[in-house]
């Protein structure tokens, strides 16, 4: 315990260490802290590489000089291939939530009625998004275990031949759950009732390391941000739009200041913005968009798919349920673990964070306390997995779960196999 000082009035012990414990619980994680680096295995922010934190580093520009506008010259063709397309891409300087709600407000109108698959946590969020814009919102009902069903979708719109629905909003990763959607599927039940609407796609926990093609897929908008693939800190938020999104910009009717697409595309042209941009987080764009090129994208997905195979295979071998029920839907950047019943996977968590400094996400939504989620995307590699699961295999320990040995030494036989 901390020394007690002298003093004059002699601060009687009992108060001193009153006071000594409330501070240290006040401190919390810190009272954890062991030496070496922090796991940070929630399923975003991810861990930022010492690389773009250097770059994110550098002094501040101008925004309106020439030094800047060379560097929006360069990030915005290489931003491109990221999203797996030629269109253009908004960046804001905002979380997801503000690319959600510019996605929606550029193209549609007051009372537009837009479909919304329920695939979990954000899914509902962004429905409910969508109603406070003044949107009528009609949602496709899922159990929080499967991806958006294709087939709702093409009997849905088959059912509107009025085509009432402006807009089908799917998440294609949704981080609640560990389940990714069928994206092409879902465009394939556009198309296959030759319904109009637009398609709105959510990649927030993809973008990077799942692999996504927005012209191919024939998305309209994709939304991202910056704090999960691409491997930065939270704060930017990204739209790419589609010949077809710009064209709705032109009728969309919701009130639309801030998020319009429209003065950003055209200050760009000129390598700028039209209000101050987040200077600093783009300098670490830029260099976390040079080091998924370096490694290329799909050796990134690869390496995201290995590891998602890895950690599955540890939980099977743990005795425990990964949530995603589909084969064909499993999520390469996060894996949702469900406890038995009875085991409170907060506490799981909690003793993980205070043992071993390692930070692992909630169960969100309804699956509060019943869920746990391992994160494994971003700048992650094999060791660092290995890491993570060790530290979830002794957590299940400490926590008292009931939990098969050999979880550990099933993702690594998982990561030696593995051929890429
Ligand atoms: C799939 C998905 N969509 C949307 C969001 C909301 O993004 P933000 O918290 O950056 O506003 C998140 C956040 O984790 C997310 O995972």
């Amino acid at each position: 315990m901390s020394q007690i000082p002298e003093c004059g009035n002699r601060v009687p012990k009992l108060v001193w260490f009153g006071l000594t414990v409330v501070v240290k619980i006040a401190a919390g994680v810190a009272l954890a802290s062991t030496g070496g680096r922090h796991f940070l295995q929630i399923p975003g922010p991810t861990n930022v590489p010492d690389r773009v934190l250097r770059a994110i580093a550098a002094p501040t520009i101008d925004h309106r000089g020439p030094e800047f506008a060379a560097l929006v010259g360069e990030l915005l063709p290489a931003l491109g291939p990221v999203f797996s397309t030629d269109d253009p891409v908004v960046i804001y300087p905002s979380s997801g939530t503000g690319a959600w709600e510019a996605a929606l407000a550029n193209t549609l109108r007051p009372g537009d009625l837009v479909l919304t698959c329920e695939t979990g946590h954000f899914a509902a969020l962004w429905a409910q998004l969508a109603t406070r814009l003044g949107l009528r919102v009609e949602v496709l009902a899922g159990d929080w275990r499967h991806g958006a069903d294709p087939d709702a979708v093409a009997t849905r719109l088959a059912d509107d031949p009025a085509h009432e629905v402006r807009a089908v909003c799917v998440v294609h990763n949704e981080t609640s759950t560990g389940v990714t959607s069928r994206v092409p599927e879902i465009r394939a039940a556009l198309d296959s009732t030759r319904h109009p609407a637009l398609l709105l796609v959510d990649t927030i926990s993809s973008l990077a390391s799942i692999d996504y093609r927005h012209s191919e897929w024939g998305v309209d908008v994709t939304v991202a941000g910056s704090q999960k693939g691409l491997m930065l800190p939270p704060g930017l938020g990204f739209n790419a739009v589609s010949r077809k999104a710009l064209a709705a910009r032109d009728t969309a009717g919701l009130p639309l200041g801030y998020w319009d697409w429209l003065p950003v595309l055209a200050a760009n042209r000129s390598g700028g913005f039209p209000y101050t941009p987040a200077t600093n987080l783009l300098y670490g764009l830029r260099e976390s968009l040079r080091m998924l090129d370096e490694e290329g994208l799909p050796a990134v997905f690869a390496r995201h798919q290995r590891h998602a195979a890895a950690t599955r295979a540890a939980v099977r071998a743990w005795g425990l349920e990964v949530l995603c029920a589909d084969e064909r839907e499993h999520s390469g950047s996060l894996t949702a673990v469900l406890l038995p019943a009875g085991y409170d996977a907060d506490e799981v968590r909690r003793v993980i964070l205070e043992r071993f400094d390692m930070s692992l996400g909630s169960g969100l939504g309804r699956l509060a306390g019943t869920v746990f989620r391992i994160g494994h995307l971003g700048h992650f590699n094999d060791l660092m997995l290995a890491g993570t699961l060790s530290g979830v295999q002794l957590g299940l320990r400490l926590a008292g779960v009931p939990v098969k040995p050999g979880g550990l030494e099933a993702a690594l036989e998982v990561l030696a196999e593995a051929t890429t």
